[in-house]
């Protein structure tokens, strides 16, 4: 627990450095088209439903107004670590009862287990070490629903940073953060806890992901 709190503070700092920067190398405000896609396939499910919706390490709130637009009958919960980004989601979405903003780390939400309908998370877990992934996993294990869904998008190992970039491993750690790269085997293989609906790689020029919706039974 000591290296994770050690590991999670050095993130912190080259997140809050990169949105301060206001150069973000990720979307601020279009939502992952595969996630649109993964979610369009169990909309009529949850439309009508009072569903609660988790978006972790939310950023700027593109997936929280996805999910909102998606079900507009839902409470939709986002949070991070860094608050600037959450001050931005705010502005942007204004005040509105069935939206949450909090300040929290993945490896400990502050949401009552068994109650989450949906959880999304793009760019959260590709940059957590393989030895504390277990605590991360145990969290979506615990906040979701049975039926639940969980929605991930990740780095491809076939994702470059930059057109020459090389890599011999599956990680890598540079500019004060870590990055983990997957094929689709391997991010299925992180989740066999819960039941594979999809995985899927897509991208194009440089920059790939892989991307799972799988449900808790
Ligand atoms: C690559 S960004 C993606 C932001 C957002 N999900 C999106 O798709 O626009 C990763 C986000 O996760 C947040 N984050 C990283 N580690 C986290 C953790 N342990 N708990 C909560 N948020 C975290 C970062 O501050 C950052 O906003």
């Amino acid at each position: 627990m000591r290296n994770q709190t050690k590991n999670f503070r050095t993130d912190v700092e080259f997140y809050r450095k990169t949105y301060l920067s206001g150069k973000t190398p990720w979307p601020s405000d279009t939502p992952e088209k595969t996630f649109i896609k993964f979610l369009e396939k169990i909309q009529q499910q949850y439309k009508e439903k009072n569903i609660l919706c988790v978006d972790i390490g939310c950023g700027e709130g593109r997936h929280i107004k996805m999910l909102r637009d998606l079900f507009p009958r839902s409470t939709v919960v986002g949070f991070d670590i860094i608050r600037e980004p959450i001050n931005s989601a705010i502005r942007k979405i204004g005040k509105t009862n069935n939206v949450l903003f909090i300040l929290a780390n993945a490896f400990f939400i502050p949401i009552k287990s068994e109650s989450a309908d949906i959880v999304v998370d793009f760019g959260v877990f590709h940059h957590i070490r393989k030895k504390d992934a277990r605590y991360y996993k145990s969290e979506i294990d615990r906040i979701l629903k049975r039926n639940g869904v969980f929605l991930i998008g990740v780095f491809s190992e076939n994702f470059k940073h930059h057109p020459a970039e090389q890599r011999n491993k599956d990680f890598i750690f540079h500019r004060g953060h870590y990055d983990r790269f997957f094929t689709p085997k391997t991010l299925e293989r992180e989740f066999t806890f819960l039941e594979k609906l999809d995985v899927c790689e897509e991208g194009a020029g440089i920059e790939f992901f892989v991307y799972g919706i799988f449900r808790k039974n």
